[in-house]
């Protein structure tokens, strides 16, 4: 059982350790410093697909959620830097703590761990006694430390699948994954209201006026977009399913309903076929969706960071004793 007093204390303490605000000068060669700088400080450079080009290009491994918690519990160098959003660099600290792990700008935060305040998430578990709490990898680690398992887009149907049928299941923050795990898996779990302000913003009517103009193309989404644009696509997966659905099926059009930073690694992976961004709402000229919260991280930034080994991800140790139990249940599930 959860010590609800150790958790909001913490959650109190779970302070960011300054925010760099240091003018870079335009002559320093960013990427040869930033290389320099890992080398020298032995540094692991891990990034999501969402990163800009040119910080994928300086990483030491690109991946989803679920792969870049693995690398980080498993890396050997004393520093991990992360391009990646907050919560990303918190999994990080709790799997391996006595790294120093950075975060090019702690205000890379993300809407669906923002849409899960302790305080609620702590009254909406009390309201279902009995109900495992699964939770997806974007949250905080309060929320993780409140959680039973954790689960990433790449691995959600199987962590549900692997809890007896009889037991009833609160999933959480995302409900248009959650959505679409209750399709998948018949179980009918009880659904936090939160959801991922970049996936939603793709629109349908343009998504299928898109489709009649490339009528061969096939629709890749990511689970957090809405059920009527998952009803439409052809392949539904984590980015990393995403871009391995891309590389393994014969056709040579693709429109791709995620956030446009995985086009870098996509196109690289397959760059005989045609990717197309799928449009969202709010742009009718770039057809792009952007995470501004991804987008934070500058290759500036990263220098400075590295220079620096600021600002710091720190987690409470309470808190990352009782978030590392979730996670690590997680990581033993998808090990099969
Ligand atoms: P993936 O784990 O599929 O990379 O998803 C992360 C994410 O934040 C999607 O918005
Ligand atoms: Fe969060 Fe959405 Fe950005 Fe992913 S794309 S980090 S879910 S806001």
């Amino acid at each position: 059982m959860v010590d609800h007093d150790v958790v909001e204390k913490a959650s109190q303490n779970l302070t960011e350790v300054g925010f760099l605000n240091i003018p870079v000068d335009k002559k320093i060669d960013l990427h040869a410093e930033i290389r320099r700088l890992k080398k020298e400080k032995n540094v692991v450079l891990l990034a999501h697909y969402y990163q800009q080009p040119e910080i994928q290009d300086l990483a030491d491994y690109v991946g989803d959620s679920l792969g870049l918690s693995q690398q980080a519990a498993q890396t050997d160098a004393d520093i991990i830097a992360f391009a990646g959003v907050h919560f990303m660099a918190e999994t990080a600290k709790i799997l391996n703590p006595s790294k120093k792990v950075i975060l090019p700008d702690l205000k890379a935060g993300c809407s669906l761990a923002e849409s899960a305040p302790p305080d609620l998430f702590r009254n909406f578990i009390e309201a279902h006694p009995g109900h495992i709490v699964v939770t997806y990898i974007n949250c905080s680690a309060e929320i993780k430390a409140m959680s039973d398992i954790i689960c990433t887009s790449s691995n959600a149907e199987k962590i549900i699948n692997s809890i007896p049928a009889d037991r009833p299941i609160i999933f959480a923050p995302d409900k248009n994954l959650g959505h679409y795990i209750i399709k998948k898996t018949g179980r009918n779990l009880v659904l936090w209201d939160g959801a991922c302000i970049v996936h939603e913003a793709f629109a349908i009517d343009k998504l299928l006026e898109l489709h009649k103009q490339h009528p061969q193309a096939k629709i890749v989404a990511h689970p957090e977009s809405e059920d009527h644009l998952l009803k439409v696509a052809h392949y539904v997966g984590s980015t990393t399913g995403m871009i391995n659905f891309v590389k393994r099926d014969p056709a040579t059009e693709f429109i791709i309903a995620t956030e446009a930073g995985i086009l870098h690694q996509m196109a690289k992976e397959v760059p005989y076929k045609s990717l197309i961004p799928a449009p969202s709402h709010e742009d009718n000229t770039c057809a792009c969706s952007e995470c501004a919260f991804m987008k934070m991280n500058t290759l500036e930034k990263l220098y400075l960071c590295l220079q620096y080994e600021k600002p710091e991800v720190v987690v409470p140790e309470e808190i990352r004793l009782k978030a590392l139990i979730p996670i690590q249940r997680m990581l033993e599930i998808s090990k099969g």
